[in-house]
């Protein structure tokens, strides 16, 4: 081989090495935890990379996933609730009245606690979903954590918030280089569902999308319309197909 086709192959192959050192693992709903990180009151108000409204509804939207899918055991945590922090909105402990709670009176990685770190060992799960407030400490710092001890991990980046969108983009960084999976919402939840005739599926799943992501809610709601009454407005029947 010429050693310029063998530079060119190896240069090509680069970003491919990079990749495989995580091999691309896919969610299973049968081995998944549902954590719930610092998602608190207090610090709601330093998530400023979101429009607030939006992030309240990312915050919903993430801790509901365990709704979606009952299979997952669901665990929440809080930092420090009793000061600034803040504790965590009444919609989301309503969701999990039996879930184990875990108030860390001090420790701000959640896997230095050791209430916490029993708590996660004790659901014998191996691949953990999670999304904390601040992307940079609450997120990052356990995210790294868990990787670090073996498990596999998807950072909901939609429910991570931080003060900037630099900072985020740090955190993401710093997560992705440590074989985090930093997703959407979206990507979580069709990753888990893995096929619209599942169970949870379509039959499950679409109700819970009206809620939590309006976006498709709607689009369902207009496909509905249109199949039952809908008629084409002049114009639409000459559009290509
Ligand atoms: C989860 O477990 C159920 C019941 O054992 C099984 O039917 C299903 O195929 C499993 N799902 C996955 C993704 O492995
Ligand atoms: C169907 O559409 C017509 C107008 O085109 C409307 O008057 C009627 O209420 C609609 N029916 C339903 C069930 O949505």
């Amino acid at each position: 081989m010429k050693f310029t086709t063998l530079l060119t192959t190896a240069l090509t192959a680069l970003p491919i090495l990079a990749d495989s050192s995580f091999p691309w693992e896919r969610l299973n709903k049968n081995d998944s935890l549902l954590i719930i990180v610092d998602l608190q009151e207090g610090l709601y108000n330093i998530a400023r990379d979101y429009d607030p409204t939006l992030f309240k509804q990312n915050m919903l939207a993430h801790s509901a996933l365990g709704l979606a899918f009952p299979t997952l055991p669901v665990i929440l945590t809080t930092s420090a609730s009793t000061g600034p922090n803040g504790p965590l909105p009444q919609e989301i402990l309503d969701m999990y009245p039996t879930a184990p709670v875990i108030a860390r009176q001090g420790e701000v990685n959640a896997w230095d606690s050791p209430e916490f770190r029993a708590a996660v060992k004790a659901t014998g799960k191996k691949q953990i979903i999670l999304a904390g407030i601040v992307t940079d400490v609450c997120t990052a710092f356990l995210a790294r954590s868990l990787r670090a001890e073996g498990y596999s991990v998807w950072a909901n980046q939609e429910a991570s918030g931080t003060v900037t969108k630099e900072i985020r983009d740090l955190a993401n960084d710093q997560m992705m280089r440590a074989g985090v999976n930093v997703v959407s919402l979206f990507s979580i939840v069709c990753d888990l569902m893995r096929d619209w005739r599942s169970s949870p599926g379509a039959k499950e799943i679409l109700p819970w999308l009206d809620t939590y992501m309006p976006v498709y809610g709607m689009l369902a709601r207009g496909h509905r319309a249109a199949v039952e009454n809908g008629t084409l407005i002049p114009g639409e029947a000459d559009l290509p197909l």
